[in-house]
């Protein structure tokens, strides 16, 4: 086999991953979650994560290279998430990779953990219905959007050429997705990560209940799209999740028990609601045809029926990704190095820091 085998580095947030992948050949995805030692705090707490990847680097190495049955010495290329991310985090695992670079003589590759997201992809068996194996090469002419939805991220970008052009359409100004999930979820006294909790709360409940705001939104109602505007493909979730707080606290003050399954419906309504206009708005605007969805939120039930019903409605072909490669993990940074190896592109070198803001 001549396809390169590539070591994939991840530790922008909790997750330390380590994939190994073989071209477009998924060998093994190895991920250690510090997810445990930040339950108590309700939230990644940066310095935690960090010292988490220290010690769970060398294992997950070791059992990653077990696992694919190849040794060190055999890689041909090595790859590493060089933000966007967590300082502190990102550095742990760039210095690695830099120092195996080092040891081994191995080319080096920094990789955009965004891009990464939608480079699961290029795997042959990443869980898409219908895929195959030139899937991001035969896209960019019908037109390729991703949208990212995680605890660390929340975008929407246009993907034209994986392996370097790549917009990114809109963000967060505020928290991410998954953070408005946890944060609320903490208020309802629901347990850390708040995603599942209330995604699973929120199935008791009626999300018509509370009107909750969708920040940012551009249209009054579904299909009127209103003029132009700033922002226009950008999210902000500060302005709903104080929203949830005064309702929370109204019910509080009156004495009277927070219908946490309403509250917890009318929320996610009101994320999934303004994510998925905002995915179609800039997936008509741009001619997006098929839009990936990525990232830990891709779990969310409720997200997935409204992206699919509303893709549906719009002529658009949703493709998501089976949930171990959506969520943080090394095989996607893997399965972008290789398609640079394969694509003739030159190694970063070892003189590239990480970068927590690292833009597409
Ligand atoms: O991608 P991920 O594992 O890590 C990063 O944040 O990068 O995503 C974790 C986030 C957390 O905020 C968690 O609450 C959220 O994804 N999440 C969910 C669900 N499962 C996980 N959010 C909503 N519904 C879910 N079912
Ligand atoms: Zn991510």
């Amino acid at each position: 086999n001549t396809e390169p085998l590539v070591l994939g580095i991840e530790s922008s947030c909790d997750e330390t991953g380590i994939g190994i992948v073989r071209g477009s050949i998924l060998l093994t995805n190895t991920v250690a979650s510090s997810m445990e030692e930040h339950v108590r705090f309700g939230g990644v707490i940066p310095e935690i994560a960090s010292r988490a990847h220290l010690d769970a680097f060398v294992p997950a190495l070791k059992q990653a290279l077990d696992e694919a049955g190849v040794t060190l010495e055999e890689i041909d290329a090595i790859a590493v998430t060089a933000g966007p991310g967590l300082a502190g985090a990102l550095m742990v695992g760039v210095s690695a990779a830099k120092a195996l670079a080092v040891a081994t003589g191995k080319p080096l590759y920094g990789i955009n953990h965004l891009v990464a997201h939608v480079g699961v992809g290029l795997l042959d068996d990443c869980g898409i219905e219908g895929h195959t194996a030139d899937f991001l090469d035969g896209l960019p002419r019908e037109g390729l959007g991703a949208l990212l939805v995680s605890g660390g991220h929340t975008e929407i970008l246009a993907v034209r050429d994986i392996t370097g052009d790549v917009e990114l359409l809109g963000a967060t100004l505020d928290d991410a997705a998954g953070e408005a999930y946890d944060k609320v979820a903490r208020l309802l006294g629901l347990p850390y990560p708040g995603g599942p909790a209330i995604d699973q709360a929120a199935r008791e409940g009626d999300g018509s209940v509370f009107a909750f705001p969708r920040g940012l939104s551009t249209r009054k109602f579904m299909g009127t799209v209103e003029e132009p505007g700033p922002h226009r493909y950008d999210f902000s979730f500060s302005g709903l999740k104080t929203a949830v707080a005064r309702v929370v606290e109204g019910f509080e003050a009156r004495g009277e028990e927070v219908p946490v399954a309403d509250v917890a419906a009318s929320f996610q309504e009101a994320v999934v609601d303004v994510i998925t206009q905002k995915a179609m708005l800039a997936c008509a605007e741009r001619g997006i045809k098929t839009l990936l969805l990525g990232g830990g939120v891709a779990a969310n039930s409720r997200l997935r029926e409204l992206t699919a019903q509303r893709c549906a409605e719009h002529g658009i072909k949703l493709v998501i990704p089976q949930l171990s490669l959506c969520t943080d993990n090394g095989a996607m940074v893997a399965a972008l190095g290789a398609r640079l190896v394969t694509g003739g592109r030159q190694p970063s070198g070892i003189d590239f820091t990480a970068d927590s803001s690292l833009p597409v």
